[in-house]
Protein backbone atom coordinates (compact mmCIF):
# COMPACT_ATOMS: atom_id res chain seq x y z
CA UNK A 1 0.00 0.00 0.00
CA UNK A 2 1.15 3.55 -0.70
CA UNK A 3 1.76 6.05 1.38
CA UNK A 4 -0.75 8.95 1.38
CA UNK A 5 0.43 12.65 -0.02
CA UNK A 6 0.27 15.27 1.28
CA UNK A 7 0.28 18.58 -0.37
CA UNK A 8 3.56 20.71 1.12
CA UNK A 9 3.93 24.74 -0.48
CA UNK A 10 7.66 24.40 -1.48
CA UNK A 11 9.52 27.22 -3.32
CA UNK A 12 12.66 25.32 -5.07
CA UNK A 13 14.70 27.45 -7.43
CA UNK A 14 12.18 29.93 -7.73
CA UNK A 15 9.29 28.42 -8.06
CA UNK A 16 6.78 28.40 -5.56
CA UNK A 17 4.77 25.13 -6.04
CA UNK A 18 2.06 22.44 -3.95
CA UNK A 19 3.64 19.24 -3.85
CA UNK A 20 2.25 15.96 -3.17
CA UNK A 21 4.24 13.87 -0.97
CA UNK A 22 4.28 11.47 1.49
CA UNK A 23 4.29 12.76 5.08
CA UNK A 24 7.41 11.17 6.10
CA UNK A 25 9.43 12.01 3.29
CA UNK A 26 12.21 13.76 3.76
CA UNK A 27 13.52 16.77 1.94
CA UNK A 28 15.79 14.80 -0.28
CA UNK A 29 12.82 12.41 -1.39
CA UNK A 30 11.13 15.03 -1.89
CA UNK A 31 13.20 17.06 -4.62
CA UNK A 32 14.72 13.45 -5.97
CA UNK A 33 11.36 10.70 -5.75
CA UNK A 34 8.36 13.38 -6.44
CA UNK A 35 9.59 17.13 -8.18
CA UNK A 36 13.03 14.69 -10.54
CA UNK A 37 15.38 17.07 -8.82
CA UNK A 38 18.19 14.10 -9.17
CA UNK A 39 21.54 16.38 -8.95
CA UNK A 40 20.91 16.25 -5.77
CA UNK A 41 22.73 12.84 -4.81
CA UNK A 42 21.45 10.37 -2.17
CA UNK A 43 24.74 8.96 -0.21
CA UNK A 44 25.05 8.07 3.59
CA UNK A 45 21.00 9.28 3.33
CA UNK A 46 21.67 9.23 7.73
CA UNK A 47 23.78 13.26 7.75
CA UNK A 48 27.19 12.12 7.34
CA UNK A 49 28.24 12.55 4.03
CA UNK A 50 27.00 15.99 2.74
CA UNK A 51 26.48 14.70 -0.74
CA UNK A 52 22.31 15.77 -0.25
CA UNK A 53 23.39 19.19 0.92
CA UNK A 54 21.20 21.78 -0.54
CA UNK A 55 20.71 25.57 0.41
CA UNK A 56 17.37 26.81 2.80
CA UNK A 57 16.93 30.42 3.33
CA UNK A 58 21.13 30.90 2.51
CA UNK A 59 21.98 28.02 4.63
CA UNK A 60 23.62 24.69 3.52
CA UNK A 61 21.71 21.75 4.88
CA UNK A 62 21.44 18.17 4.81
CA UNK A 63 18.47 17.16 3.38
CA UNK A 64 18.38 13.67 3.38
CA UNK A 65 17.77 14.33 7.35
CA UNK A 66 15.49 17.74 6.84
CA UNK A 67 11.77 16.61 7.18
CA UNK A 68 10.23 17.95 3.93
CA UNK A 69 7.52 19.71 6.30
CA UNK A 70 10.46 21.85 7.47
CA UNK A 71 11.18 23.38 3.78
CA UNK A 72 7.81 24.55 3.74
CA UNK A 73 7.74 28.81 3.77
CA UNK A 74 11.49 28.57 3.23
CA UNK A 75 13.75 29.22 -0.34
CA UNK A 76 15.09 25.75 -1.71
CA UNK A 77 18.11 25.94 -4.03
CA UNK A 78 19.47 22.89 -5.58
CA UNK A 79 22.04 22.56 -7.94
CA UNK A 80 19.81 22.97 -10.80
CA UNK A 81 19.09 25.96 -9.71
CA UNK A 82 22.73 27.29 -9.89
CA UNK A 83 23.05 28.31 -13.29
CA UNK A 84 21.10 30.98 -15.27
CA UNK A 85 20.05 31.76 -18.33
CA UNK A 86 23.25 33.86 -18.72
CA UNK A 87 25.42 30.72 -17.96
CA UNK A 88 26.87 28.23 -15.37
CA UNK A 89 27.81 29.83 -11.85
CA UNK A 90 30.91 30.45 -11.94
CA UNK A 91 32.00 28.27 -9.10
CA UNK A 92 30.32 25.49 -11.86
CA UNK A 93 33.20 27.01 -14.48
CA UNK A 94 35.68 27.12 -12.10
CA UNK A 95 35.36 23.49 -10.88
CA UNK A 96 35.69 22.29 -14.68
CA UNK A 97 38.79 24.95 -15.27
CA UNK A 98 39.85 23.48 -11.68
CA UNK A 99 39.29 20.06 -12.58
CA UNK A 100 37.43 19.55 -9.12
CA UNK A 101 35.20 16.80 -9.84
CA UNK A 102 36.17 13.59 -10.80
CA UNK A 103 33.41 11.01 -10.39
CA UNK A 104 30.83 14.20 -9.65
CA UNK A 105 29.12 12.27 -6.95
CA UNK A 106 30.11 15.09 -4.14
CA UNK A 107 30.09 18.13 -6.22
CA UNK A 108 26.17 19.33 -6.46
CA UNK A 109 26.69 19.24 -2.41
CA UNK A 110 29.53 20.86 -2.28
CA UNK A 111 28.85 23.82 -4.99
CA UNK A 112 25.36 24.24 -2.61
CA UNK A 113 28.24 24.65 0.52
CA UNK A 114 30.23 26.87 -1.55
CA UNK A 115 27.95 29.10 -2.63
CA UNK A 116 26.49 29.66 0.52
CA UNK A 117 29.99 30.36 1.90
CA UNK A 118 30.60 32.88 -1.03
CA UNK A 119 27.37 34.78 0.33
CA UNK A 120 27.87 35.06 3.43
CA UNK A 121 31.81 35.71 3.07
CA UNK A 122 32.67 36.68 -0.39
CA UNK A 123 36.76 36.63 0.02
CA UNK A 124 37.07 33.82 2.22
CA UNK A 125 40.22 32.49 3.24
CA UNK A 126 41.65 28.99 2.36
CA UNK A 127 40.97 28.16 6.10
CA UNK A 128 37.57 29.20 5.62
CA UNK A 129 36.99 27.28 2.42
CA UNK A 130 37.99 24.29 4.00
CA UNK A 131 35.59 24.49 7.32
CA UNK A 132 32.39 25.80 5.34
CA UNK A 133 33.07 22.36 3.25
CA UNK A 134 34.35 20.34 5.98
CA UNK A 135 30.94 18.45 5.79
CA UNK A 136 31.48 17.31 2.61
CA UNK A 137 33.54 14.28 2.03
CA UNK A 138 34.71 13.56 -1.54
CA UNK A 139 36.82 9.93 -2.18
CA UNK A 140 37.95 11.15 -5.17
CA UNK A 141 40.01 14.50 -5.59
CA UNK A 142 42.17 15.20 -2.27
CA UNK A 143 40.24 18.57 -2.15
CA UNK A 144 42.69 20.85 -3.02
CA UNK A 145 41.49 21.34 -6.66
CA UNK A 146 37.89 21.88 -4.76
CA UNK A 147 39.24 24.35 -2.66
CA UNK A 148 41.51 25.86 -5.79
CA UNK A 149 37.93 26.15 -7.71
CA UNK A 150 35.81 27.98 -4.73
CA UNK A 151 39.01 30.63 -4.60
CA UNK A 152 39.26 31.17 -8.35
CA UNK A 153 35.22 31.51 -8.32
CA UNK A 154 35.50 34.12 -5.38
CA UNK A 155 38.21 36.10 -7.44
CA UNK A 156 35.64 36.14 -10.60
CA UNK A 157 32.62 37.30 -8.44
CA UNK A 158 34.69 40.08 -6.51
CA UNK A 159 35.45 40.73 -10.14
CA UNK A 160 39.32 40.99 -9.20
CA UNK A 161 42.57 38.93 -9.56
CA UNK A 162 42.89 35.59 -7.47
CA UNK A 163 44.52 36.04 -3.98
CA UNK A 164 45.29 39.42 -2.18
CA UNK A 165 41.91 39.39 -0.70
CA UNK A 166 42.15 39.01 3.15
CA UNK A 167 39.51 36.93 5.01
CA UNK A 168 36.34 38.40 5.89
CA UNK A 169 34.34 37.58 9.45
FE1 LIG B 1 22.77 13.29 3.33
FE2 LIG B 1 24.95 11.75 3.22
S1 LIG B 1 23.17 11.70 1.92
S2 LIG B 1 24.58 13.49 4.49
FE1 LIG C 1 34.15 11.71 -6.64
FE2 LIG C 1 34.15 13.86 -5.06
S1 LIG C 1 34.61 13.79 -7.20
S2 LIG C 1 33.46 11.86 -4.58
Amino acid sequence: MTAPKEIVRLDVNGDAQEVGAPGHFTLLETLRYVLGLTGTKQGCDKGDCGACTVIVDGVPTLSCITPVQEAVGCRVVTVEGLATALGPHPLQDEFDLNGAAQCGFCTPGILCSAVALLERNPAPSRESIREALAGNLCRCTGYSKIYDAVEAAAARLNGASAGGQGDQP
